[in-house]
């Protein structure tokens, strides 16, 4: 297992295999039914896509048992060390309606996405908990350059040093473009606060009418106790150990405001001023405590 090294395509800090394979992933063509979830990393992008592969197997719970998740959700931008098959190869395999991820930042996502009017769901996560999540995921995968010391991760993050980019550019861009783009905009905050009325929102995005019941079945699916302890879901059933899951494990906590076990006031306080700066020219309504 390799630490890939960051290459930037267009300024943003990609690794290395997916920088290299750039004009593949941006080539790509979409199918008009593809739905695309995108986050940064660590923002609850895996939630939602068990959130959202129950809703369009109508709760089936057979469902978030068949494949892990990276196998059922292809990533578009992996270029995995072989065996692992692209997320390309994966596509090119599946039958509609294709449910795909992503971490690239709007302006790196293929075009074909918009010219195809294809749907997008976006989650966004508070800067405080979705650097902490990020760090210790850092720390378990093996692919991902090494995080270094925390406070000089919290420097890297500020400055968008980090595999994907700036978080301040990501939900920045995505929200811009929310309503022209018919992007349907998450709050991981909101879906602790309230997961029901969250995949009811999802579940309308997609046009879907599920009952009471299945609902309520999807909500129990999806928490995070029980992700902890789905193989599908939680990470440790993929085709190689990318994931060191005895450093951190991949379904590490999932709080909001864990970031206060882990910043001093001081970092906070520096963290907050310049959050302000980065954050000035939009009004997204973050929260990291409730
Ligand atoms: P923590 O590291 O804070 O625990 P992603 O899927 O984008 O990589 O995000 C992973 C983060 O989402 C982790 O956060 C993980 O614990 C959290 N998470 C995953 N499933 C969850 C669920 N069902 N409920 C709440 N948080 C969840």
């Amino acid at each position: 297992i390799h630490r890939f090294p960051l290459i930037k395509v267009r300024g943003v800090p990609l690794m290395e295999h997916i920088a290299k394979n750039w004009s593949s992933i941006w080539a790509f063509r979409p199918d008009p039914s593809d739905l695309l979830i995108s986050t940064y990393p660590k923002a609850g992008t895996t939630w939602t896509q068990e959130i959202v592969d129950l809703l369009l197997n109508n709760g089936d719970a057979d469902v978030s048992k068949r494949a892990p998740i990276p196998v059922r959700i292809p990533f578009l931008e992996i270029f995995s060390p072989p065996p692992i098959p692209s997320g390309l190869d994966l596509l090119q395999d599946m039958d509609p309606p294709r449910v795909i991820k992503t971490h690239l930042p709007i302006q790196l996502v293929p075009e074909g996405f918009w010219d195809s009017k294809c749907k997008v769901i976006y989650v966004a996560r508070n800067a405080k908990d979705n650097l902490v999540s990020y760090y210790h995921f850092d720390r378990m995968n093996l692919t991902q350059p090494e995080p270094g010391p925390w406070d000089g991760y919290i420097h890297k993050f500020m400055k968008g040093d980090l595999g994907w980019g700036s978080w301040y550019d990501h939900v920045k861009g995505y929200w811009k473009e929310r309503e022209k783009r018919n992007i349907l905009y998450l709050f991981y905050e909101d879906m602790k606060e309230n997961p029901r009325r969250e995949i009811i929102r999802i579940m309308e995005y997609l046009d879907l009418s599920l009952s009471v019941d299945t609902i309520d079945h999807i909500v129990q699916l999806t928490s995070f106790k029980v992700m902890k302890d789905n193989p599908m879901a939680n990470y440790s059933f993929i085709p190689m150990p990318v994931f060191d899951q005895s450093v951190s494990p991949f379904m590490r906590k999932g709080e909001v405001g864990d970031w206060a076990n882990h910043f001093t006031p001081e970092q906070a306080e520096m963290f907050d001023e310049d959050y302000a700066r980065q954050m000035e020219e939009v009004d997204i309504p973050f929260r990291s405590n409730i």
